[in-house]
C-alpha cells in the first residue's frame, strides 16, 4: 500500500498537460469486442482501471498490446463471454462488456458489479433495455446471464439517464435487427465519443450526446483507429488545484466545451478561466466567493467534480451549499476533510461548508477515486504535512498526479506505507 505526502502552502504555477479520458477509453476499449481485426487507440491514460479492462479483454480471448499511450486490440478469437467477479468487483465499468458481447455473440455472463463506496449503483436500466431488445436475462449466483437468439431494435426509454447504461445499449443496438431509439439517454461527452468510434467502425448512429439516440442495427462493423479526448474531470481537478492554491496554471489540452458547467461555477467563485488555443488558462488572485451547487447529469455540474469543489469551498469567504443528486453516498470525503480542519455539515444529500478554514495537515484516508482527489486538493492548501493513505483509489483515475502537481510547484511525493 502506498501513501501520498503533501506539504501544503505553495501556489501552483506553470503548465500541465491533461491525459486521455478514462471514462471515454473504457467503453471504447470494450467496443473493440464488436468486430474482428486490430483496433488502435491512442492517448489512452496509464491507469489501474485501464489495466483492468485490458485484463478483462484478455480473459475473454482478445489480444491486447500496449506501447506508450497506444493500445491495440484484436478480438478475432473471443473464447469467453464471462466477466468474472474478481475483475468486476475491482472495476464496475467491466459491465461495459455486456453490450458488445450481446451484439457480437448473443450471450454474456457478467458478474453483478455490487455496490461501491458511493452508492448501490444498480444496472437495472442496462438489463431492462436488453430485455426490450429480446434478450433473456437471468440473475443467479451473483451473475447476470444474458442470452438472445436475435437482438431486435426497440424503443427504450431510460427511467433515468445512465452513462454506462446508454453506452451498453448503444453497443448492443449496433448488433440488433432494425432500429433502436434510446430516450432519456445520458448526454455526457464520453457517450458522444463512443458513438463517434462506433460510426467510424461502420455503425449508423444519430443523436449521441443528446437525450435521444437512434441506432440503425445490423451493419457490418470493422476495426478502426481513434485518439481519445482529454479527460474533462482530470482537467477540472487540475483547474481546482490552481484555484485552491491561488496560483496561475495553463492546463494544456483541456477542452472548455466539455467543462462549461464547471467553468461557470468556478467563475462565480471568483476564479478566472480563459480558453486559449490548446488549453485553459486558470488564475485565482482574490478571495473565493461561496457557492450553491447541485450535481446534475451532463451538461449540468458533474458529480465527479463534487468532492473537488467541496475542498475548494473550504477556502471560500462564507457559507456554501453542495447538493449531490446523482449518488446516494458520495460524501465519504467529508469526514476526512474535517480531519484537516474543514467546517462541513451534512444533511441528507446536502453539504454546508463554512469557510474560510485554516486547514492543518493530518493523516487522512482515501475512500473512492474523487474523494482522494479532494483530499489532495485540501492538502495543497493545508499548513504542514498531510498523509493520504489508500491512494490506490487515486491511481484508478489520475495518471502521474504527483508528477503533474510537482511540476507546478507542489511539494507532493509517494511513499510505501
Ligand atoms: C459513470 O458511471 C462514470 N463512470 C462515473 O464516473 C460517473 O460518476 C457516473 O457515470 C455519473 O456521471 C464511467 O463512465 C466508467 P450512471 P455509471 O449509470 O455509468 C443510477 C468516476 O469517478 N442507475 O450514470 O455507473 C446510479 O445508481 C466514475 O470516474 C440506476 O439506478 O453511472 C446512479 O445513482 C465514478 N440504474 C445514477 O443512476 C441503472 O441501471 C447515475 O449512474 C444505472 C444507473
Amino acid at each position: 500500500m502506498q501513501k501520498m505526502i503533501i506539504e501544503g502552502g505553495r501556489k501552483l504555477s506553470g503548465t500541465v498537460t491533461v491525459s486521455g479520458s478514462k471514462n471515454a477509453a473504457l467503453p471504447i476499449l470494450a467496443a473493440s469486442m464488436l468486430t474482428s481485426g486490430w483496433s488502435t487507440f491512442a492517448n489512452i491514460p496509464k491507469l489501474r482501471d485501464i489495466r483492468t479492462i485490458c485484463t478483462l479483454l484478455g480473459v475473454m480471448g482478445a489480444e491486447v498490446e500496449r506501447s506508450g499511450d497506444v493500445v491495440r486490440v484484436r478480438t478475432d478469437s473471443l473464447c469467453s463471454v464471462e466477466a468474472p467477479y474478481e475483475l468486476v468487483k475491482t472495476m464496475r465499468a467491466s459491465v461495459l462488456a455486456l453490450g458488445p458481447l450481446m451484439a457480437r455473440l448473443g450471450q454474456a455472463r457478467i458478474s453483478l458489479p455490487g455496490g461501491c463506496a458511493i452508492g448501490a449503483r444498480p444496472i437495472d436500466q442496462h438489463l431492462k433495455g436488453l430485455e426490450q431488445m429480446g434478450a433473456s436475462i437471468c440473475l443467479s449466483g451473483g451473475y447476470v446471464d444474458a442470452k438472445a437468439e436475435v437482438l431486435r431494435g426497440a424503443e427504450i426509454r431510460l427511467e433515468r439517464p445512465t452513462v454506462t447504461g446508454t453506452e451498453n445499449l448503444m453497443m448492443a443496438a449496433t448488433g440488433a435487427r432494425g432500429t433502436t431509439v434510446i430516450e432519456n439517454a445520458a448526454c455526457e461527452p464520453e457517450v458522444a465519443e463512443l458513438a463517434d468510434v462506433l460510426v467510424k467502425m461502420g455503425a449508423a448512429i444519430d443523436g449521441a450526446g443528446t437525450e435521444t439516440v437512434k441506432i440503425e442495427g445490423g451493419r457490418t462493423l470493422r476495426a478502426t483507429d481513434h485518439t481519445i479526448v482529454p479527460d474533462r474531470i482530470e482537467a477540472g481537478t487540475l483547474i481546482a488545484a490552481a484555484a485552491i492554491t491561488g496560483g496561475e496554471v495553463f492546463v494544456r489540452s483541456a477542452r472548455l466545451d466539455h467543462l462549461k458547467a464547471v467553468a461557470e461555477v468556478l467563475g462565480q467563485a471568483g476564479v478566472e478561466i480563459e480558453a486559449s488555443p490548446g488549453g485553459i488558462l486558470v488564475r485565482r488572485a482574490g478571495v473565493l466567493n461561496p457557492l450553491e451547487v447541485s450535481t446534475l447529469p451532463y451538461p449540468g455540474f458533474p458529480t465527479d467534480m463534487q468532492a473537488q469543489i467541496m475542498a475548494l469551498m473550504t477556502q471560500a469567504e462564507g457559507r456554501s451549499l453542495i447538493k449531490e443528486t446523482i449518488f446516494e453516498n458520495r460524501f465519504m470525503h467529508v469526514g476526512e476533510l474535517r480531519r484537516l480542519g474543514a467546517n462541513i455539515d451534512i444533511n441528507g444529500p446536502c453539504a454546508t461548508i463554512m469557510g474560510p478554514s485554516r486547514l492543518e495537515g493530518a493523516p487522512v484516508m482515501a475512500t473512492d477515486l474523487r474523494a482522494s482527489a479532494s483530499l489532495v486538493l485540501a492538502a495543497l492548501v493545508a499548513s504542514g504535512k498531510t498523509e493520504v493513505s489508500r491512494i490506490y483509489h487515486l491511481d484508478r483515475g489520475y495518471e502521474n498526479l504527483e508528477e503533474k502537481l510537482s511540476a507546478l510547484g507542489a511539494r507532493i511525493w509517494r511513499v510505501e506505507a
